[in-house]
């Protein structure tokens, strides 16, 4: 890597239940010149804290997320040796705005400011931070986060979308881009998304289908939910499910599951009544086996799959893509990965299948900060007076 054009991106990440930082080093632009290092990286996951209530509660993720902010910004430094103790930087003429900015965080504002007075401005070019979708207060304290820093570091601010931030981390392969062409679609499947969005160039998004209800990911916590297992339930009804196609144990139709709008031209979804199809069967045979439970979660992955699967195939046929993305928590899930990859390979099909490895499906900083480069190079900095959280920010609104 060359070091006299690279830059250095601090990434933030507080959009759901993991607050994540990472340092990248990156250089070039987006095409085969593009590469990129993992300085620091660190993630605290609130997963156990919001498992005792089924899901995550918003105000708890906030606390969380103030709680465990600087302790991440300051691994994540301490790993890329940038956290240099010292002659540290006085904040004293910005302590009235700094304080105005975390109002709400007080938390946040009272280990912000430890840290200030003991360690110096880190070499960074840019901060990258979530503005959007996710959950408000979760959000919130990532922007006002990232805000406070660029006040202190005078460093400039850019305001990435999670969803680019699932698209973009899947095209990466071994630090630089992996080798695919435009168009693009990509299958976004994630807690509180299911979408498919076309893109016919780098940092364009066009919305060409949407879930009607749930997410895939909810369908999976809700589904885990009715099985007895913890939150998040993807990883576990996985588990069961692999568990049930060691087995010889057949499906018996009555517990066979419905694939909802598989069969419908378009590419919109809707997982609500295949939530309530177990539902009806968990409470028909209650207290359930344990046989029965992996049998369950075997249908249950097979019905998502043989969705996504279905209409990804048909959306690749009538966009003429080139490649496909599956981003998202869901698409940690090996079993779908497989199916998909199958069936692309199998249809002799020209789309090219991109996934990221299975650590960075899930929510983490890295994927925050590699959009957050490609705008940097651009120079498409927010203001940070007027920036602020959207909780529904929409990736077909770039077109
Ligand atoms: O992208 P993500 O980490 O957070 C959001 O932006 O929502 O996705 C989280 C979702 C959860 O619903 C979780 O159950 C699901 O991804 N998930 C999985 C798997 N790992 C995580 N779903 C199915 N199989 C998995 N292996
Ligand atoms: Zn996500």
């Amino acid at each position: 890597m060359r070091y006299n054009l690279c830059m250095r991106i601090l990434g933030i990440e507080t959009s759901c239940d993991e607050t994540a930082v990472c340092l990248i080093e990156a250089e070039g632009a987006f095409g085969p010149d593009f590469h990129f290092k993992i300085l620091g990286n660190a993630l605290s996951s609130q997963a156990a804290i919001h498992a005792q209530f089924g899901g995550v509660f918003p105000n708890l993720a906030k606390n969380e997320h103030s709680k465990n902010l600087v302790p991440m910004l300051t691994q994540t430094l301490d790993e890329a040796h940038a956290l240099e103790k010292g002659l540290t930087m006085s904040f004293s003429g910005h302590r009235k705005s700094l304080e105005e900015i975390l109002a709400r965080e007080p938390e946040l504002y009272e280990k912000l400011e430890e840290f200030l007075q003991k360690y110096e401005r880190p070499n960074i070019d840019c901060i990258a931070v979530t503005a959007g979708p996710g959950l408000a207060p979760a959000l919130w304290v990532g922007v006002n986060f990232a805000k406070a820093l660029s006040l202190i570091w005078d460093t400039p601010i850019i305001a990435v979308d999670h969803m680019e931030g699932h698209i973009v981390m899947s095209m990466m392969k071994d630090g630089a881009l992996a080798h695919f062409e435009f168009p693009v679609l990509s299958l976004l499947v994630s807690g509180g998304h299911t979408e498919f969005v076309l893109s016919e160039k780098f940092g364009r998004y066009k919305l060409v289908g949407r879930t009607r209800d749930d997410a895939a990911g909810e369908a999976f916590d809700k589904v885990a939910r009715m099985l007895g297992l913890p939150y998040p339930g993807g990883p576990h009804i996985s588990r069961l499910a692999a568990k049930a196609r060691t087995s010889s144990e057949v499906t018996p139709h009555w517990m066979k599951l419905p694939r909802p709008m598989l069969h419908e031209d378009n590419f919109d979804f809707s997982f609500s009544g295949l939530k309530t199809a177990v539902l009806r069967i968990v409470e028909a045979n209650t207290p359930l086996a344990d046989e029965m439970k992996t049998v369950i979660a075997r249908e249950f992955e097979d019905a998502v799959a043989d969705v996504l699967v279905g209409k990804t195939l048909r959306a690749v046929d009538t966009y003429g893509a080139n490649a496909v993305i599956m981003g998202g928590g869901v698409s940690a899930n090996t079993h779908i990965r497989h199916r998909l990859a199958e069936t692309l390979a199998e249809e002799g099909n020209i789309a090219k299948l991109l996934v990221c490895p299975p650590e960075f499906s899930t929510d983490n900083a890295l994927m925050i900060a590699l959009p957050g480069y490609f705008d940097a190079l651009k120079k498409e900095f927010a203001d940070p007076t007027t920036l602020v959280a959207n909780a529904d920010l929409s990736l077909g609104d770039r077109t």
